[in-house]
């Protein structure tokens, strides 16, 4: 029978030199519910990326001197190296600086733009770089970006719209129809009430004032901008729009975007209605969790209060921060980080009650039976409910993890966990050795623990990576049929001769009064370490300015080839829809001739008149914003981007030479 498909994605991340434990939140939830769908037999694709393109990384690769995608490249290794530490189970991870990704964005565009739900217009707003997102007067917060709180940039160009405006009422409709399209519910009520019902506003979708994006093929000059960009990387993972597009028509409609809640706002309004446009499915769910935050404010580099994961893995083992993440957060809702919460999970839960079960288990068999349980084994009065309770945890567990509800799953199996250590308390196998008589009711005991403990080692797959593999060879559970999901459904599998090796603990204790100092040193000394690494490349850069950019050596030759002359400027008008360029008319020579220059912010048209200018005369002419420029004016820069005119200073007319 054919294996029924789940398709599950995380955001695509912006390249971060440090993605910090908020990211790994989602990551990890969207790893865990895709290890369950496996355990249960689905053919599972799950996604996860980066989002590379933007403005901010143009000027981040600038001022680092590499180009954007050497940067991007970097960044990324680091990103991949993170989810490597974290065992996270990726199908795939799509970069949209992938070919395949650039070629689907541009058709994607394209389709919208023949289908007449882009036009052309333009774009007067505020710009927050760091947010890639453009709002409008009224949005602002103080005059500042709403979500950042940091300064917005004034922009006004040419741009695309997408006819989001148009899609309002299906989109409306579609959201009523389908109350499991968003959750959790109290997300679809903020969509409905928030944004949907008070009108929506056609989206810009490309931009002129930055190149690094994907361009839009049939307008040079205009890039895509982001969430058409980012957006569309969910179906060209799969080839959408390539002639191998066997996993699009597999796995689409994806079953979960897993989102995080400031950006569920794009997944269920902006992507649906370009899905709509685009008459393809829409994905069967987005799913809004919340923030990991720290004292109730956001994780933020800016703020200084990120907390590096690798920290925590290298001091506490990949197992327990992911079950942290899990079961702390009551998922959907935003949840406080804290160093002693942390601490002492690991210390009740973990190493308390599951690390526990598992040392005085394996520890009583070899000291009661020399490692080995006997077959004869005898029931007890109390396995019935023991039975029960495993049963019962299995299905809540079940359908708790359907519902993406980590954190209670996890608290229904730790119920589980604390029941089977109740049950040695109960049956007291220090008191049965004394009797020799009760030896196959003692062994009988063990055995329903070790069994307790296998059916539990299953269920902690999707979060715990690496403790059940630990707990089989400890316990001696074989891989295969009896650690597969089906078998939990049935007590008693496990061979009567159980065999136990007890290794080190699963999960040492931790001395909180001292740990908590040490932590809170190796946080701060690793967000140092970066703030470090970062100074030292700005003080580089620095040198290396002062040293002046390094030219190419050229010949007397080469120098010949650029043909330099006098020019008088007698006219000057802005160019229409462009905040950079001013038309000039220029008398060279016997010659009048028409160049474009980016200097609207430095001089004024009225300034330019009677300005004595040099210009490169012999540049192939080009044609910007509709005109066609012949020629260049040149002048000089500043280290603040400041332009000064380069003129002759004995006025001469127009038609000299320069050399
Ligand atoms: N690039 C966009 C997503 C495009 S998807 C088509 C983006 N990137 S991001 O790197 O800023 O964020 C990625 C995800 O990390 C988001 O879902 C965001 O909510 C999540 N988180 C970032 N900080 C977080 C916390 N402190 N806590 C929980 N999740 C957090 O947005």
């Amino acid at each position: 029978m054919e294996k029924e498909k789940f398709y599950i994605t995380t955001p695509i991340y912006y390249p971060s030199d440090k993605l910090h434990i908020g990211h790994s939140y989602c990551t990890v939830a969207a790893d865990a519910m895709a290890r369950y769908k496996r355990l249960r037999g689905y053919d599972v694709k799950f996604l996860t990326g980066s989002d590379e393109h933007g403005q901010k990384i143009e000027r981040i690769a600038n001022a680092q001197g590499v180009t954007p995608k050497e940067y991007v490249d970097k960044i990324v290794a680091g990103i991949k190296d993170l989810w490597a530490a974290m065992d996270i189970s990726y199908d795939k991870f799509i970069r949209t600086t992938d070919e395949e990704h650039v070629e689907g964005v541009k058709k994607i565009f394209k389709a919208l733009y023949d289908k007449g739900d882009i036009y052309k217009s333009e774009y007067e707003g505020w710009y927050c770089t760091p947010c890639e997102t453009f709002y409008t007067e009224h949005q602002l917060v103080d005059g500042k970006c709403p979500d950042c709180g940091r300064d917005v940039e004034k922009v006004k160009e040419e741009s695309y719209f997408f006819k989001l405006s148009k899609y309002q009422d299906r989109l409306i409709k579609h959201i009523e129809e389908h109350p499991e399209f968003i959750q959790p519910q109290s997300r679809q009520t903020e969509m409905i009430s928030n944004f949907l019902k008070p009108g929506l506003e056609d989206l810009c979708v490309s931009r002129t004032s930055f190149k690094w994006g994907i361009p839009v093929d049939f307008d040079p000059g205009h890039i895509v901008y982001v969430w058409v960009d980012a957006l569309s990387n969910y179906i060209t993972a799969l080839g959408y729009g390539t002639d191998h597009d066997e996993d699009y028509k597999k796995y689409w409609p994806a079953d979960i975007h897993l989102v995080g809640k400031e950006i569920v706002r794009f997944h269920t309004i902006i992507w649906p209605a370009m899905l709509m446009a685009l008459d393809l499915p829409l994905p069967k769910q987005v799913f809004g969790h919340g923030w990991l935050v720290i004292n109730g404010g956001k994780m933020s580099k800016s703020k200084g209060n990120v907390v590096d994961p690798k920290v925590l893995v290298d001091r506490y083992g990949l197992d327990a921060i992911r079950y942290f993440l899990l079961r702390e957060v009551a998922f959907g809702q935003d949840g406080n980080f804290n160093n002693e919460a942390l601490i002492q999970r690991i210390n009740a839960d973990l190493a308390n009650d599951l690390g526990n079960l598992v040392s005085r288990t394996c520890g009583m068999i070899e000291k009661y039976f020399g490692g080995t349980l006997p077959e004869e084994q005898e029931g007890t009065e109390f396995d019935a409910d023991l039975k029960a309770m495993v049963s019962a945890t299995v299905e809540k567990y079940e359908s708790l993890m359907d519902k993406m509800l980590f954190s209670d799953a996890l608290s229904e199996l730790w119920a589980l966990i604390r029941r089977t250590n109740k049950y040695i308390d109960e049956t007291q196998p220090w008191v049965l050795i004394k009797d020799e008589t009760k030896k196959p009711v003692l062994a009988g005991a063990l055995y329903n623990v070790c069994e307790a403990i296998r059916i539990i080692s299953i269920l902690l797959q999707p979060c715990l990576t690496r403790t059940p593999k630990l707990i089989w060879q400890q316990v001696g559970i074989e891989e295969g049929t009896l650690t597969a999901w089906d078998s939990t459904k049935e007590f008693g599998l496990l061979p009567k001769a159980v065999s136990v090796k007890k290794g080190t603990a699963l999960f040492p204790r931790i001395d909180m009064t001292k740990e908590l100092e040490d932590l809170e040193a190796a946080l701060k000394a690793a967000q140092e370490e970066s703030v470090a690494n970062k100074m030292k490349k700005a003080q580089e850069e620095a040198a290396k300015a002062e040293e002046g950019e390094k030219w190419e050596e050229i010949t007397i030759d080469d120098f010949c080839k650029i043909h330099l002359v006098t020019g008088e400027v007698i006219a000057s008008e802005k160019v229409p829809k462009s905040s950079k360029l001013l038309k000039n008319t220029v008398k060279v020579g016997d010659e009048v001739r028409t160049i474009l220059s980016g200097i609207a912010k430095h001089y004024t048209p009225e300034e330019m008149v009677g300005k004595k200018v040099v210009i490169v005369e012999n540049l192939a002419p080009r044609k910007m914003m509709g005109e066609i420029s012949k020629g260049m004016i040149l002048c000089a820069e500043d280290k603040d981007g400041n332009l000064s005119l380069v003129t002759n200073d004995k006025a001469f007319g127009s038609g000299c030479d320069v050399m």
